[in-house]
């Protein structure tokens, strides 16, 4: 397995493109199977989940066709409408195919996801969703069998915002019989971005990115051409990366309305962050003040960011404290930003970090996603030789090419296959 080695101590410089967003293009993907015809999307990111999707919905008889920029998905033909478990283990998003299968062919075979190591992630809000939407649903050797002769419009209430549940249910609402109002929906740019390809496709829909979405259902959607909203996480993950490693650097290709509640945190640590158009520039402190964090829902402070700002808290001066919010599980990485040298306390659901430098470089392990980008952004502070990351699979989930954009940027950081 590969992993990738930094020897930290090099401020980043210079000019970095962030990427299509990952949590847009899953949705916008699984929506090309409510229309049959050619859908063309482009800014889709080049990354293990997207092709973990692509693999399933290949299996439900969906054509593929990469045309440089643009990604084309033709779901003429579909000839299954079952997500095996092999696959969605490895992703849980694979529940957005559930909502569209049943809007189109009336029926699905989703395996129920699994937890993850962030959580236990149940997706009962969709399902209690679907059932109000009038589909039979029952569990079988791990599978959810859903039929639904036909969707019609419901009142629904979220108990919590759920981002694909919100997702899952515009796209099955999207052709039923009547208006859905959603409410206490989430309210997430790549909720708003779902909503505009919809809208492309023909759905009547309103309100995306408050907290009461409504849908009104049309006889028939159509194809559409969309292009992916930048993602606003690996961005925030290199707006962090320049503060603490106290660089000087350009994100091209970003939102900074995306970021609001992110830039908020980094100026507050003591970096100079200047917004532009579709750009951010970033100057980092020569001494990084502490912050405290909460992660929220959208606009609040994104819990997928909330590793990365840990690790620049962890060589800040003075003490900061970081609540997670969203999901039951997310302090992984604290061990192994420990065994760097960290100060870090964890009491339930809030961690005390007692900033200190340096931190030391070491051996490390990914355990997720967002953990793994926790990882390399303290290896690049690290001093006393190299980090060694493994297990960086997690890290290929949701990020292109990250090891290359940040040697680009002037840091000591290389990919080895192991
Ligand atoms: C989406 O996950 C993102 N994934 C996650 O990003 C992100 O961390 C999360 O939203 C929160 O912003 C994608 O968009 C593919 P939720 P999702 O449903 O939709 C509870 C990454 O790193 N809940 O908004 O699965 C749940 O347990 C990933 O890119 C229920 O209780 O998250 C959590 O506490 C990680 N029942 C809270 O709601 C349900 O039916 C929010 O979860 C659904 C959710």
């Amino acid at each position: 397995m590969d992993k990738i080695v930094i020897k930290g101590g090099n401020p980043l410089k210079g000019t970095v493109s962030v990427s299509g967003a990952k949590n847009a293009a899953l949705p916008a993907l699984a929506s090309c199977l409510l229309a049959e015809g050619r859908h063309q999307l482009s800014s889709i990111p080049r990354l293990r989940d997207i092709d973990t999707i692509r693999r399933i919905m290949s299996q439900l008889g969906v054509g593929f066709h990469d045309r440089g920029e643009v990604l084309e998905v033709d779901s003429t033909r579909i000839t299954n409408h079952e997500a095996p478990y092999e696959l969605v283990k490895t992703m849980r998003a694979s529940i957005l195919l559930l909502g569209p299968l049943l809007a189109r062919y009336g029926k699905a075979k989703i395996s129920l996801p699994g937890g993850c190591a962030i959580g236990a992630r149940p997706v009962n809000l969709h399902l209690k969703a679907l059932a109000a939407m009038g589909v039979d649903m029952h569990l079988d050797q791990g599978y959810i069998n859903a039929r639904a002769p036909r969707l019609k419009g419901a009142d629904i209430f979220f108990d919590t915002p759920t981002v694909t549940g919100t997702e899952n249910i515009m796209m099955a609402a999207a052709t039923a019989s009547g208006v859905t109002v959603l409410k206490n929906a989430a309210r997430e740019p790549e909720i708003q971005d779902l909503a505009r390809l919809l809208r492309r496709m023909g759905a009547d829909i309103e309100g995306d990115g408050t907290d009461t979405v409504v849908i009104r259902g049309v006889p028939e959607l159509g194809t559409a051409r969309h292009e992916i909203i930048p993602d606003r996480i690996e961005a925030g993950t290199f707006l962090i990366a320049a503060a603490m490693t106290g660089g000087e650097v350009r994100i091209e290709g970003c939102l900074p309305d995306h970021l609001e509640a992110v830039i908020e945190k980094v100026e507050s640590a003591g970096a100079g962050v200047k917004v532009l158009d579709r750009a951010l520039e970033v100057r980092g402190p020569d001494v990084l003040q502490s912050v405290d964090i909460k992660t929220l829902p959208y606009p609040g402070f994104p819990t997928d960011l909330q590793a990365q700002f840990m690790a620049m808290m962890a060589v800040a001066d003075g003490w900061s404290m970081i609540r997670e919010t969203i999901f039951e599980n997310r302090f992984i990485h604290i061990s192994e930003l420990k065994r760097m040298g960290a100060d870090i306390e964890i009491n339930g659901s809030q961690a005390l970090v007692r900033g200190k430098r340096p931190l030391l470089a070491a051996p490390v392990m990914a355990t997720d996603l967002r953990a793994s980008a926790c990882l390399v952004l303290a290896g690049l502070v690290a001093e006393g030789g190299a980090t060694e990351i493994h297990r960086i699979y997690h890290l290929d989930r949701g990020y292109e090419r990250l090891e290359e954009k940040f040697s680009l940027l002037g840091a000591d950081i290389r990919r080895v296959n192991a």
